[in-house]
């Protein structure tokens, strides 16, 4: 036991490997699973649940901060090997990201490790000729460059648009009230949630949009919301959705709102990697374990591309919810109000152009590495 290398890794100590991405801690899981190497995994808060939970499968805990150099010189003392990620979204600075993965570079070389995995992504400023700017992105691609230049052992992995994000910022919401406003009999017919359970999104009268927003678990109320809902005359814009009138009348037996949800990428009809990241750790293990095929190697992972389409098809057909694509444009999506909008576009339009991700060196690396299918299969519940 005493000579397993060591593997130092960053980033285990998410809060939630479902909730939020965890690269690290997928890494220190599949570690640790596997018992080859031994871990220590690096938090500035080592009493936090996550780093508790590292603790009790087994692995060291240290406190160590990628902005302090002499705790990363501590925490990396020993170690024959590290997994790196540093983390854009908790300061949204390029610059800082560059300084933290150029200070572990550094350090990484000062203590002589072996192999380091670095979680890089591509400088897509240098690129494309300084046509787009990734700033979360651009930084990482520094730092690749920097981990090669000074002569670490490095393999460089790029990870694609995580399924896990369907579940947290790109969760499908539901159409915004009035736009995408259907009326589908048929859907009230095919659903029990017709009377049992009627959720009233929008009442549109014809002079203004009062939004009645809430769940109605009860069948009289469930009713009463339909004979509303039938004899408040639509808005004219409603009606121009509805086509014919006659089909108001029909909509009126078995009248429900829309409950389609929509995906929110605007790659229109280009397709997307992605994978989980919970799928992580096996692939990280995968190259720390042959050494020799994979220093120098830089890596795009994912099991499989898929266009916005077909992401919704299958969380449809997952789910049993109907979730339609956007098929929202770059344009609009940056201008939405919210931060990270424009960054955010920019990733999108990045990948648009198709980087270089590979399926078949994901599942050599990782033979259980799940499809997109495969994980809404195990994620439903989470919808
Ligand atoms: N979401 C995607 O689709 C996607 C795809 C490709 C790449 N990425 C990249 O993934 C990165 C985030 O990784 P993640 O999703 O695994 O993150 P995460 O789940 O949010 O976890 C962040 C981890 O980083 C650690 N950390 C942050 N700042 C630190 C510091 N100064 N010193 C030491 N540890 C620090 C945190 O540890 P403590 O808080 O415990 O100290 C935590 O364990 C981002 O840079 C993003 O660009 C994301």
């Amino acid at each position: 036991m005493a000579g397993r290398k060591l593997i130092v890794v960053f980033g285990a100590t998410a809060l939630s490997g479902r909730s939020r991405g965890a690269q690290g801690g997928s890494v220190a899981r599949a570690l640790l699973g596997d018992g080859a190497f031994r871990v220590r995994a690096v938090t500035r808060s080592p009493r936090k649940k996550p780093a508790e939970e590292l603790r009790r499968r087994g692995a060291e805990v240290v406190k160590a901060d990628q902005d302090d150099e002499a705790s990363l010189e501590r925490a990396l003392a020993g170690a024959y090997g590290a997994f790196v990620v540093t983390n854009f979204w908790e300061h949204c600075s390029k610059e800082k990201e560059i300084e933290q993965g150029q200070r572990l570079a550094d350090v990484s070389k000062r203590q002589g490790l072996r192999h380091v995995v670095f979680s890089g992504l591509e400088n897509v400023h240098q690129l494309t000729g300084g046509r787009l700017e990734v700033l979360h992105f651009d930084g990482k691609g520094v730092v690749e460059e920097y981990f090669q230049k000074i002569g670490v052992p490095t393999t460089i992995i790029r990870l694609p648009f995580y399924f896990e994000n369907f579940l947290t910022i790109f969760k499908p919401q539901k159409a915004p009230q009035g736009d995408t406003f259907v009326l589908d009999p048929r859907a009230a017919l095919d659903t029990p949630r017709a009377f049992g359970m009627v959720e009233v999104v929008g009442l549109q009268t014809s002079h203004s949009a009062a939004l009645v927003s809430r769940s109605l678990s009860s069948p009289l109320l469930s009713c009463l919301a339909m004979l509303m809902s039938a004899l408040i005359p639509p808005s004219p814009r409603v009606q121009r959705q509805l086509k014919t009138p006659l089909y108001l009348l029909r909509a009126g037996l078995h009248f429900s709102w829309d409950q389609s949800l929509h995906t929110e990428l605007p790659m229109g009809d280009t397709p997307m990697d992605g994978m989980a990241v919970e799928d992580l750790g096996p692939v990280v293990l995968g190259l720390l374990k042959s050494p020799g095929e994979y220093i120098g190697q830089v890596i795009g992972l994912s099991t499989g591309k898929l266009t916005e389409a077909e992401y919704a098809a299958i969380l449809s057909q997952q789910t049993g919810r109907t979730v339609r694509a956007s098929k929202i444009s770059p344009e609009e999506y940056e201008k939405q109000d919210f931060p990270g909008a424009k960054e955010t576009a920019a990733m999108f339009r990045f990948y648009a152009l198709k980087p270089d991700r590979s399926v078949a060196l994901t599942m050599k690396l990782n033979p259980q590495a799940r499809t997109f299918h495969q994980w809404v299969g195990d994620n439903k519940n989470a919808f």
